[in-house]
């Protein structure tokens, strides 16, 4: 039984989606999270450790929590609280304070897990690419070590989040997805341009999750509210979109996706107010080694593992 259990290690910047994402995997019962690694993104590197405890200690689950990159490698942190909550988890007024992570480098701890599991280890990559970039300069090659890498992050249709051009991971850390995208391993990508085809979710869809009624569900739908008083100020549509959920249901269960295609790609650095700023130059490739980006998923099916995540039972197979 525990040989069939697949590896994971989340590479997290928690971040409101990053909580509901990091609940299913934790809640998924052929899982084991054999680390997770944190980097400063949605907010400063020091609430993501303790959002990422709370969520531990909210799903029961044991999972080793590792303290990575304050910031991305050469530029500044530029963090999306008016998104996620000062806290990072919608300023519901949780104590996300003085819990405790494990001792040492998260990127030391990815470097001798994926040598611990070559072939074997899946990454599930939801913030900017810092940590991941961090342990490829160091040792170069040690990416193809794992058996695949999800990333959420990128768009290969415009427009995106961030500037109509990028999207936040990897606008927030473009020599960081360069690094990585330029990295020999076998990528699969869920885009800014996946999530609004296939993970959005109306103010109502996201309030009828309290009517799962368990502690979990409360959560998920209460930390959304900054996003959506944010959205109703400034955008025409209130649409929430769960970017990273999305992307942990493809690396939890790849029969959802439902069209992809391979693409060779570059990212552009460019300067802190260029609109190419993390702009992905995607060139479509008939080759299946290149990166495997997800157009569009069976939403049914995925709405469906994201709420049975919430339920008492969790996920059941
Ligand atoms: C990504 O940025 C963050 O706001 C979300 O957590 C997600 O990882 C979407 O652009
Ligand atoms: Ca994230």
């Amino acid at each position: 039984m525990s040989k069939s259990r697949r590896k994971f290690f989340i590479d997290t910047d928690a971040g409101t989606d990053d909580a509901v994402a990091l609940i299913m995997a934790m809640k998924h019962p052929g899982i084991d999270i054999v680390g997770i690694s944190t980097s400063g993104g949605n907010v400063p590197l020091d609430c993501v450790v303790q959002n990422v405890l709370y969520i531990k200690e909210l799903c029961g689950h044991g999972a080793p929590v590792y303290v990575g990159a304050a910031k991305p490698i050469l530029r500044i942190l530029d963090t999306a609280d008016f998104i996620h909550g000062k806290d990072g988890l919608g300023d519901i007024g949780l104590d996300l304070t003085g819990r405790v992570p494990e001792e040492g480098d998260a990127r030391d701890q990815l470097i001798s897990t994926l040598h611990a599991h070559v072939g074997e280890l899946e990454l599930i990559c939801l913030g900017p690419l810092t940590n991941l970039a961090q342990i490829e300069q160091r040792e170069p090659g040690i990416l193809s070590l794992a058996k695949r890498i999800y990333i959420m992050g990128g768009l290969v249709t415009l427009p995106g989040n961030v500037t109509p051009m990028s999207e936040f991971n990897i606008w927030a850390d473009p020599e960081a997805a360069q690094i990585v995208l330029g990295a020999k391993a076998k990528f699969t990508m869920i885009g800014w341009d996946t999530t609004c085809a296939s993970s959005d979710f109306t103010v109502e869809e996201i309030a009828a999750f309290r009517h799962i009624d368990t502690e979990i569900a409360r959560f998920c739908a209460d930390i959304q509210n900054v996003r959506i008083n944010w959205m109703h100020e400034h955008k025409e549509e209130t649409a929430v979109n769960l970017a990273d959920p999305l992307a942990m249901a493809v690396a939890l269960d790849p029969t959802l996706i439902d069209r992809k295609e391979y693409f060779t790609m570059t990212v552009r650095s460019g300067e802190h107010a260029d609109p190419y700023r993390g702009f992905i130059d995607a060139i479509p490739s008939d080759d299946s080694s290149t990166v495997e980006f997800i157009h569009t998923v069976d939403r049914q099916r995925y709405v469906s593992l994201l709420k049975s995540s919430m339920t008492k039972e969790g996920i059941v197979l």
